[in-house]
């Protein structure tokens, strides 16, 4: 519960023995079909939906359950590896499942991001490889209150980060897609002209790789139909003092680390999670809500789908 709100708001078919048809997910999409609109108001008001026990059972099934919202598609851009699956499903990210990816509003640098994140549980984790997330407006009241005057700084300049890709033909590269499927070209000047588009500055580096940079973003971020909160829109922790990324004040000055620090201890103490289930589909308020994956044994597939 978070102010008196259930998160994630978690939904079952109806028990009925009386009944001996049983629940699939043809009930699950004309449910959303008939309820476009109650469905988006309760998404608002919980930022989290767990649809379970409607054995939906593959990337297919998966993608009827997407489109019954009659939400558009977006198209990913972004680090994450990913492959097409089925029509609007891709698998969610490839990277090993030793690491934890680090939480995040999908696409938070593009200057168009999805509103909804949804999930789908295939094949779920025997241990750990939770999907945490985080109430954003909890984590910026909580800075506000630790770190008022660094907020406003922050606020007031906007922030700037870089970050570097290496070429899918470097074959040392282990992680991440090359800047070529980033871009989706090979083509460098078309690269850069597709950088520009998505508010990035890209310098090519000596080793094939590239270095980009994007800036000024906002630290916070209100969206409309959001109770006014100031959603924690920025990814400063995930990129801060990195080897491949940097986030700073957009004039230049540094963010002091002990402020980076603590706000990822603020990110992990609000973190609400449950343990994937087989059939699991989740639906993530992108605007309200950050995101991570946790570490796990595998096998685990998770597929995901994204709203514009
Ligand atoms: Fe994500």
């Amino acid at each position: 519960m978070v102010e008196g709100v259930q998160i994630p708001l978690l939904l079952k078919p109806k028990q009925d023995h009386s009944n001996t048809n049983t629940i699939n997910v043809a009930s699950l999409v004309d449910i959303l079909k008939a309820n476009k609109d109650a469905f988006e108001d309760m998404l608002l008001k919980h930022s989290a939906i767990l649809f379970r026990g409607f054995d939906v059972k593959d990337a297919q099934e998966f993608n009827d359950v997407v489109e019954a919202i009659g939400c558009e598609d977006i198209r990913y851009v972004g680090p994450a590896p990913r492959t097409h699956v089925h029509k609007r499903v891709w698998t969610a990210n490839e990277g090993p499942l030793s690491e934890f990816i680090y939480y995040h509003h999908e696409m938070v640098l593009i200057k168009e991001f999805p509103t909804k994140v949804i999930l789908f549980c295939e094949v779920p984790p025997p241990e750990g490889g939770e999907t945490p997330f985080v109430t954003s407006w909890g984590v910026t009241e909580r800075m506000l209150k630790e770190f008022p005057e660094n907020v406003r700084e922050m606020e007031e300049k906007g922030l700037r980060y870089s970050f570097t890709a290496l070429s899918k033909n470097d074959t040392g590269s282990m992680r991440g897609r090359g800047w070529e499927d980033a871009f989706g070209t090979s083509d460098k000047v078309e690269a850069e002209k597709r950088a520009k588009a998505l508010g990035m500055d890209i310098e090519w580096l000596s080793n094939g790789g590239v270095k980009a940079m994007l800036g000024p973003r906002q630290l916070t971020r209100v969206f409309p139909n959001r109770q006014n909160r100031k959603m924690w829109f920025n990814t400063i922790v995930g990129m801060y003092g990195k080897e491949t990324s940097s986030a700073e004040m957009a004039d230049g000055s540094k963010i002091p680390s002990n402020v980076v620090e603590r706000c990822g201890e603020i990110i992990e103490d609000e973190s609400i999670q449950f343990k994937w289930e087989k059939g699991d589909v989740l639906f993530l308020d992108n605007l309200a809500l950050l995101h991570g994956r946790r570490p796990s044994l595998p096998p685990r597939k998770v597929l995901v789908a994204t709203c514009k």
